[in-house]
């Protein structure tokens, strides 16, 4: 239910709400969080406190239904105050409203003076973790770390940026649900947090986390860079490039990519705020990337991840701020724009949508501009606009809404469960154990299936139901529903009346085709691997019968050669023919067996393991042939960007491969016998060809040019002149070259001449205004440019004698071009 991991205990969720059995019931942690979105967004503090983060290590020790409050009060207190040794005069506590249990706790084991003790309401001490799932209430510790000491107050405490929280103390006992009610859970939980940079700046007697040795090497480097120092005062901009810096290197070395939607968009926004917080220390280029290894050196130890995935964080980084880059000073031009033109302090939804839409202003950013500017954005305006484009686009992509699907009609009892055993059984008798209508048909959970279901990129098995009167129903696709394996069966027929006992049989062609794309795909995974380096990681596959596709992080083109070697080391392991060795292993001995996990992939502690000898190791549930002979042919077909830092490779296998080499030999002959040539001559003739036509495009367009000028001169010859000046209005057509025009119109006419012209070129209105030296201190082409570039909704400049202007809106034209004219003409008259 969440983007980020943003507490210590996401990953408890299924011990709190019992679905799973911790191993331990007494745990410790150290948790990497994020808080940029849902429920905790602390965004808007960094930079401008000194002690709130995008990205944070949160410290905890947990009770699984084991101790609770009494020894987690206790344990802390003894922590804080004898092994750190605080001043307990800097120390208050806050408890929830009603919970007398803790206050009793507090006083009666440990010495904190009873006057410490605080009580607050939901906001500060009722614990969630997000809209849904395990909470409840807490007591938190809180440090004074001002100056004055003897002059602390109560009401400091979650108000005043002297009195810090450090430690949250949570006794989950509820279960949020969806609805908003709460439910109680079958135990008692603790779970308690530790904010890792807060302690550290305490312990180092620091005020601010940012003078710890967490961020200094990283803030000096940024003020190197800059040469801007670093001062309390004057550094909002690098608390937050160094706060941006570890969020982002951390998500993207754990597999989150900068993109438009969910997790991604995160990483984006927050990358686009750095950018911005970059501009203010005068980086007017890509910069995050040359800190990332001085993050390294300060956190490469402890998270090797960081050193591994090194040069995939600095190209990430550096594509993305490269295109933000492009729009980014355009955007805040047009923002000083928007303010400069508004009476009061709204700056209405459509604005902030334009910089959102136009020049990806995350609107968060826009809201930071606002707020340093006084200005506050019309949210609901934005929402507005953004229904209306949302809309505008489902429109155009149709859908299938409101299925009609029954309730489940139960057959026999489930027993042991519906089971998948297709990995060596493609055909079986078995009992129905449910079934419903869904639309065009029907829904089955068998007892037992041989059909795969759609998992791990792999597309799931088809084939038959037979029922025991030789009737029988295709089964066209299967899904996992909570275990529940359901077969969709195409079925005109409103009521089913069938013998349980049922015969399944899968597409045995079908699957072997599959099997050989997917034991290519740990090949091909490995291969990449091997020639690009450890930094590839897939980041989405997809194996059918017909070819197999793998993205994988990797911030560049690969290059043909490489692909070239890929195929062939591929092709050389099908050859060996090696045996694939499938076994069950305890998740922590495959790893440490190098075996590759996925990101995001959630794995029991038993894991299944396919070995291709010693070439490749990977976690999978996935079907696979028993040879790897038994793929037959291996070819990449194409190599692809599908966005920054993700490329996209397909492939095919077996006869697929075979008649892909054979197409691709047709087209060759195909395409010598138009030419009338030999395989030597082909890549010569192509070029020839490619260079005449380039030849030929050229001498067209300037055919064109010296028409639309021999017009030209004509229309020149023509015109009378006013006072002694030659003034030419011109409207051509469609005008390429505007400023070849007024070259040659000075040329021309040399003295005495003015010129303006428009025209609509590619569905743009564009104008040129050309003067004679000797009449640009009367007439300044700038001047005139400026008024049909601001009638055609664009803006334009230039020098005193030639200027262009360039608009969006091709309809105002002519009312521009004769306010231009009646400008000049003032001027001539
Ligand atoms: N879950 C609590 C928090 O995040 C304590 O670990 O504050």
């Amino acid at each position: 239910t969440l983007l980020f991991t943003n507490a210590g205990m996401n990953q408890f969720k299924p011990y709190f709400l019992e679905t799973d059995t911790p191993k331990s019931l007494r745990v410790v942690n150290s948790q990497k969080c994020i808080r940029v979105s849902g429920k905790h967004n602390d965004l808007e503090e960094v930079g401008v406190d000194n002690y709130h983060h995008t990205f944070f290590e949160m410290l905890g020790n947990w009770s699984f239904g084991d101790y609770y409050k009494k020894e987690a009060i206790q344990w802390h207190w003894e922590l804080l105050t004898e092994v750190w040794k605080l001043d307990k005069n800097r120390l208050w506590v806050s408890i929830y409203k009603d919970d007398d249990e803790a206050k009793e706790i507090w006083e009666k084991f440990t010495d904190i003076s009873p006057e410490r003790i605080l009580r607050f309401g939901d906001k500060e001490n009722f614990w969630e973790m997000g809209n849904t799932g395990p909470c409840g209430p807490c007591t938190e510790i809180h440090y004074y770390n001002g100056d004055n000491i003897d002059g602390q107050l109560a009401s400091g405490v979650n108000s005043l940026d002297e009195y810090r929280e450090v430690c949250n103390l949570v006794f989950i006992q509820y279960n949020r649900l969806a609805n908003g009610n709460l439910e109680d859970l079958k135990n008692k939980y603790v779970d308690t947090g530790l904010g890792f940079e807060r302690i550290t700046a305490i312990l180092n007697n620091k005020k601010s986390n940012y003078d710890t040795d967490l961020f200094i090497p990283i803030i000096e480097k940024i003020s190197d860079l800059s040469a801007k120092p670093y001062t309390y005062k004057s550094g909002i901009p690098h608390r937050v490039i160094s706060d941006h810096l570890r969020m982002l290197s951390f998500s993207i070395a754990d597999g989150a990519l900068p993109s438009n939607e969910g997790r991604g968009y995160v990483v984006r926004r927050v990358l686009r705020r750095a950018s911005r917080f970059g501009r203010e220390l005068g980086f007017n280029n890509p910069f995050l990337s040359s800190l990332i290894d001085t993050l390294i050196n300060i956190m490469g130890d402890t998270y090797p991840e960081l050193l591994d995935k090194k040069e995939h964080i600095k190209k990430v980084l550096e594509a993305e701020e490269i295109a933000f880059g492009r729009t980014l000073d355009v955007g805040l031009e047009h923002f000083s724009k928007i303010i400069n033109s508004i009476d009061g302090s709204v700056i209405k939804g459509e604005d902030a949508f334009k910089l959102y839409d136009t020049y990806g202003f995350p609107l968060d950013l826009t809201e930071l501009l606002a707020r340093e500017n006084d200005f506050v954005i019309d949210k609901d305006g934005f929402d507005k606009c953004m229904q209306e484009q949302r809309d505008k686009a489902r429109k155009s992509s149709s859908f299938n809404a409101g299925e009609a699907e029954s309730e489940w009609i139960e057959i026999s009892a489930k027993d042991d469960g519906s089971v998948f055993v297709g990995y060596d059984q493609y055909e079986l008798e078995t009992n129905v154990v449910k079934y419903k209508s869904v639309k065009n048909g029907f829904g089955f959970v068998l007892q037992h299936t041989p059909f795969y279901f759609e998992s791990g990129g792999q597309v799931s098995d088809i084939g038959k139901i037979s029922f025991n009167d030789n009737t029988f129903l295709e089964v066209y696709d299967v899904q996992n529903f909570d275990g529940d394996i359901v077969h969709y069966c195409k079925s005109e027929a409103n009521k089913l009346k069938f013998n349980p006992v049922v015969t399944v049989n899968i597409d045995l062609d079908r699957r072997k085709k599959i099997m050989s794309n997917h034991t290519a795909t740990h090949l091909l995974h490995q291969s990449l691997k091997n020639h690009l380096g450890l930094h590839v990681q897939q980041a989405g596959s997809l194996v059918d019968d017909k070819k197999l596709r793998f993205d994988l992080t990797h911030y560049e083109k690969v290059k043909q050669s490489t692909i070239d070697l890929i195929d062939e080391e591929v092709n050389k392991v099908i050859r060996e023919n090696l045996e694939l060795v499938i076994s069950i292993e305890s998740f922590e001995q495959a790893k440490a067996d190098g075996a590759c996990a996925l990101f995001g992939e959630k794995y029991d502690d038993d894991v299944r393991v396919v070995s291709i000898d010693n070439f490749s190791k990977e976690l999978c549930g996935g079907t696979h042939v028993t040879k790897t002979g038994d793929i037959g042919l291996f070819k990449i077909i194409s190599e692809s960007s599908i966005s920054s830092g993700v490329r996209r490779i397909e492939a095919v296998t077996g006869l697929e491969a075979l008649k892909v080499v054979r197409d691709y030999d047709n087209i060759i002959c195909k395409i010598k016998s138009l030419f009338n040539c030999s395989d030597d001559e082909l890549i010569e003739k192509t070029k020839h060809l490619i260079k005449l036509n380039k030849d030929n495009e050229k001498r067209i367009q300037q055919l064109n040019i010296d028409k639309i000028l021999n017009d030209f001169k004509e229309k020149i010859d023509l015109v009378d002149e006013i006072n002694g000046v030659k003034f030419v209005v011109y409207l051509p057509d469609s005008l390429s070259d505007a400023k070849s025009l007024g070259d040659f119109f000075r040329n021309h006419v040399k003295s005495n001449g003015v010129l303006l012209a428009g025209s609509i070129f590619d569905e743009k209105p564009i104008s040129i205004c050309a003067v004679t030296d000797d009449l640009i201190d009367k007439i300044n082409a700038v001047n005139v440019i400026k008024i049909v570039g601001k009638g055609i909704e664009g803006g334009g400049g230039g020098k005193p004698y030639l200027a262009t202007a360039g608009g969006k809106n091709f309809s105002k034209l002519k009312d521009s071009i004769d306010k231009g004219q009646k400008y000049i003409l003032e001027r001539i008259k």
